[in-house]
């Protein structure tokens, strides 16, 4: 089926129906199709905003480098001889060539491979070949020859965020109360958090905003990932990886928080982690978290930090995914298994083990939500079907507490929030995603 992107409806349409007062709130079907759309998307919220870059422990040692992408600029991260990390575009100063193609490693000098420029890990040129017989004139060689640092560039805990928008809100107010999830990860890590070798690089054909919505998304998972439900309870589990649901928890609840800016996160308070399990973790990371951050580590969370970041935080396994929308229908995917420095090899095996069955395209999950995405696509081309109405469960909030319990363990003041049981499926949490997605859109 063809889905290629329509250009008919986009300017005449309001892209967004946000209207809290009579019930309503609708996306339309061209912010999933029209190139426009996705230019304004690149240039606004991805080019114009804070996104995710990496890990602070991957530029852990002097000389350390990453390359990334911000929207469609490419970007390389340092870190120095003194370890002090920078953040540049990834062009060589001459003629604008990638100077690193690799995707990291570690080099005390980038050599570009057209002329030989050379620059060191601070980004200073070091050497421009030929140059005393150049003919270059006075201006030139007063110029500056270094790489162009990004004009932001700032770390939370384990997180590195860059923006090429000088006047982005300072990293924590962009952040906002998201970023007590973001501790919580990092409580469960006292050395910090690491990538495990071997990311993983894979596109859909589909629209960004598919993926942003479906890591929220708890209405799809018994629906689509039965498969992977009836393989766990054929197979018998290793004691250290999974089990019945620890003592004590909630019986089968879910809810979420959203923080505005975008940011989201869809809790659930069962998780398959075995006694076992969370009581060798809590012995390494208990004493440096709150008791609420100890009752939480025991929870199911899914948590986006948009634009570009989700972590799927299954309490047996931590998955850490980039977004790079490619073109309206198509994105990159880079998933990452995410884990606590220190773990012993058991607990690491466990960890892996339990990845590798849900994550990635080779395994029990993702495939079926990658095709999810795919089959999306082609069914919003259907523009003459009108507006879909996949964001209204959990709008009626007549049956809801005054005060969320919930919000209160965790100290959280502005957070907009729901709660139900596991069958809930709440959609109000894509909401504030597409406020922020239509409020940037429109400057
Ligand atoms: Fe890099 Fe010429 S483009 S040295
Ligand atoms: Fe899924």
């Amino acid at each position: 089926m063809n889905s290629s992107p329509r250009t008919s409806a986009a300017p005449a349409q309001p892209l967004l129906d946000d209207r809290p007062e009579d019930g309503v709130f609708r996306v339309h079907r061209s912010a999933f199709l029209d190139p426009r759309v996705f230019e304004m998307e690149q240039t606004r919220i991805f080019e114009g905003g804070w996104v995710f870059v990496g890990l602070a422990s991957q530029l852990s040692k002097p000389h350390d480098f990453v390359t990334t992408t911000i929207g469609r600029q490419p970007i390389l991260l340092m870190a120095d001889e003194h370890g002090h990390m920078g953040a540049f575009f990834n062009s060589c100063r001459h003629r604008g060539m990638l100077l690193q193609p690799a995707p990291h490693g570690n080099r005390r000098v980038h050599v570009c491979r057209y002329h030989s420029w050379a620059y060191d890990s601070a980004g200073l040129n070091q050497h421009i070949s030929e140059r005393e017989q150049g003919r270059y004139l006075p201006g030139f060689q007063a110029e500056d020859h270094g790489l162009v640092p990004l004009p932001r560039f700032a770390r939370y805990r384990d997180f590195l965020f860059a923006s090429i928008n000088p006047d982005v809100p300072e990293l924590e107010d962009y952040l906002g109360e998201a970023s007590h999830f973001l501790d919580l990860m990092s409580a469960q890590a006292p050395q910090g958090l690491e990538f495990l070798p071997g990311k993983v690089t894979y596109t859909f054909r589909g629209n960004w905003k598919l993926q942003i919505e479906n890591a929220l998304d708890m209405y799809h998972f018994s629906h689509v990932h039965v498969s992977y439900v009836e393989l766990l309870k054929k197979r018998p589990l290793l004691p250290e990886m999974g089990g019945p649901p620890p003592t004590g928890a909630a019986e089968g609840e879910q809810g979420s928080f959203s923080f505005g800016n975008g940011h989201a996160v869809m809790w659930r308070s069962r998780s398959r982690a075995s006694e076992t399990l969370l009581a060798q973790r809590r012995e390494r990371f208990a004493p440096h978290m709150s008791d609420a951050q100890l009752k939480w580590s025991g929870y199911g969370r899914n948590l986006t930090i948009f634009p570009n970041m989700q972590m799927v935080d299954n309490v047996t396994s931590m998955m850490l995914r980039v977004i790079h929308p490619l073109a309206p229908d198509l994105t990159e995917m880079r998933t990452y298994c995410l884990a606590p420095l220190g773990e012993s090899p058991e607990e690491r095996e466990a960890r892996l083990r339990d990845y590798e069955d849900f994550f990635n395209p080779s395994g029990f999950a993702t495939p079926d939500d990658n095709v999810v995405y795919e089959h999306s696509q082609d069914g919003l081309g259907a523009i003459g079907a009108g507006w879909t109405q996949g964001y209204a469960r959990g709008m009626d909030r007549s049956d809801l507490p005054a005060r969320n319990p919930y919000q209160d363990e965790l100290g959280l003041n502005e957070a907009a929030w729901t709660v139900g049981p596991r069958s809930l499926g709440d959609e109000t949490c894509f909401h504030d995603a597409y406020r922020t997605w239509a409020r940037l859109l429109a400057g």
